[in-house]
């Protein structure tokens, strides 16, 4: 087996890390959701979030799995000398599996995109009717989206088995820089859009009217998606973490992260009503809103191609970190090589992938309970298994693990001794017990 690896520097660390958190969940997830949600009410909420609970959740799973050193399952036992606990770290991975199932599938959709533009230039002069129907012919085909997953899941493995992440995270310095500016000339592009008002007035206009146990769930799972929370990612990544502060690097993926998203909603929300487009939408929300930017835009074509090409480099740098994830979990639980389970769970991961991608395809059977295969994954991830792993890892640390030890090691990773006593409070009390009521309230229990 190899070695197990670490980052040579803290900003290899940080540049990872970002790298995981700042995906699909930004761009494509964020405005979809928020556009469901009530959009200002659900940004306020989210906010919250952010520093309530993704914040210190954030430093749990890093301070975890930089304590303990080892796979996200044997984390627990190596803290803590029994096994109890490492369910959690099961259940994380199988979160990773289940999300890459439809994570693939909208990385595919951004190859797409990138295709579409440079053959036909076919955002050219389409309205928003046109850009729906088309996003909803060409998701619903039974072989197109499936092409482009293949390709984005041959892609991330043999970035994972040539070695290369390095490669791709000093690309991506580079890279994500620039998702930045285009982001940043974006949200200004669209402030000239006629017919923005109703736009910005529904995503940043408060109405503390609307919120609703529903909406604090979803902005919550929503939250701990975008920074990768929940997921036995950064489990490893703290690992993985010989040095640093892990509390100052917590709040620049925080903040960097949440940025994105807010940035994505700056530009999506303002065309959304300019184009006549339902906020409501659901997944193909980006997909739709942001052709429409680009069909009006000078040079639209080339921002095209460029937008959606970081985009998938945004998506593959999170696809590597889940599927590393499982890979380093599958090969030292299992005893095989690397390689081979790189390969094991490729197939996996295709045959998870078609079955997703067939539920979006008209007629498909797959469909449980009224809602398709694509979306039960995405629901049973962001709205119970993440929110349930990320209180479980709160309650580990806060209550399993002696105060002692999880004093010294945090003050070590450099959190100061007021923040810890902030911090502690906090995960013993305020994360479980938020979590345990939205669910219980949304089980219909209270
Ligand atoms: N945080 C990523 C995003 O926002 C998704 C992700 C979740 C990636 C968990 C890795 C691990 O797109």
């Amino acid at each position: 087996m190899d070695k197990r690896s670490s980052f040579g520097s803290k900003f290899g660390m940080l540049a990872a890390a970002v790298g995981s958190a700042v995906g699909l969940g930004n761009i494509w997830k964020f405005p979809y959701v928020a556009g469901q949600n009530g959009g200002s009410a659900f940004l306020v909420v989210y906010l919250i979030c952010v520093i309530l609970l993704g914040f210190p959740a954030l430093v749990t799973e890093l301070s975890i799995g930089r304590m303990a050193g080892t796979n996200p399952v044997t984390a627990f036992s190596t803290i803590q000398g029994n096994r109890h606990w490492n369910f959690i770290g099961i259940m994380g991975v199988l979160v990773a599996f289940l999300t890459l199932g439809f994570y693939f599938i909208v990385a595919g959709w951004s190859l797409e995109y990138i295709w579409q533009t440079i053959t036909t230039d076919s955002f050219a002069g389409m309205n928003a009717q046109d850009l729906t129907t088309e996003f909803k012919e060409f998701s619903t085909n039974t072989t197109r989206p499936y092409l482009w997953v293949i390709i984005f899941i041959f892609l991330t493995a043999a970035v994972l088995i040539f070695g290369v992440q390095k490669g791709i995270e000093a690309g991506s310095k580079i890279l994500m820089p620039i998702l930045f500016a285009v982001m940043l000339f974006l949200v200004i592009r669209v402030i000239f859009i006629a017919g923005n008002e109703p736009g910005y007035e529904f995503y940043l206009k408060p109405d503390f009217s609307k919120i609703t146990p529903t909406i604090i769930l979803q902005a919550m799972g929503q939250a701990f998606f975008s920074l990768s929370i929940g997921f036995a990612i950064m489990l490893t990544y703290g690992s993985y973490m010989k040095q640093g502060n892990v509390v100052s690097t917590c709040m620049q993926i925080c903040i960097l992260d949440t940025l994105i998203a807010v940035m994505a909603g700056l530009v999506i929300f303002p065309a959304v009503f300019a184009f006549g487009i339902e906020p409501t939408e659901g997944p193909s929300l980006a997909f739709i809103a942001l052709p429409a930017v680009f069909a009006q835009m000078h040079g639209g074509m080339l921002f095209s191609v460029l937008f959606f090409f970081l985009l998938a480099v945004a998506a593959l740098t999170s696809t590597i970190s889940l599927y590393e994830t499982i890979v380093v979990t599958v090969s030292e639980l299992l005893h095989i090589g690397r390689k081979l389970s790189i390969v094991i769970i490729g197939f996996l991961l295709c045959a998870t992938s078609a079955i997703c991608c067939h539920s979006l395809t008209k007629g498909s059977p797959f469909v449980v309970c009224g809602k398709n295969i694509f979306d039960l994954f995405d629901y049973l991830t962001s709205s119970l298994m993440i929110p349930l792993g990320g209180m479980l890892m709160a309650i580990f640390l806060g209550w399993v693990v002696s105060r002692e030890k999880s004093h010294k090691a945090l003050i070590s990773f450099g959190m100061s001794e007021r923040l810890f006593s902030i911090f502690i409070f906090i995960i013993r009390f305020i994360i479980p017990i938020i979590i345990l009521l939205i669910m219980l309230q949304q089980l219909g229990i209270i």
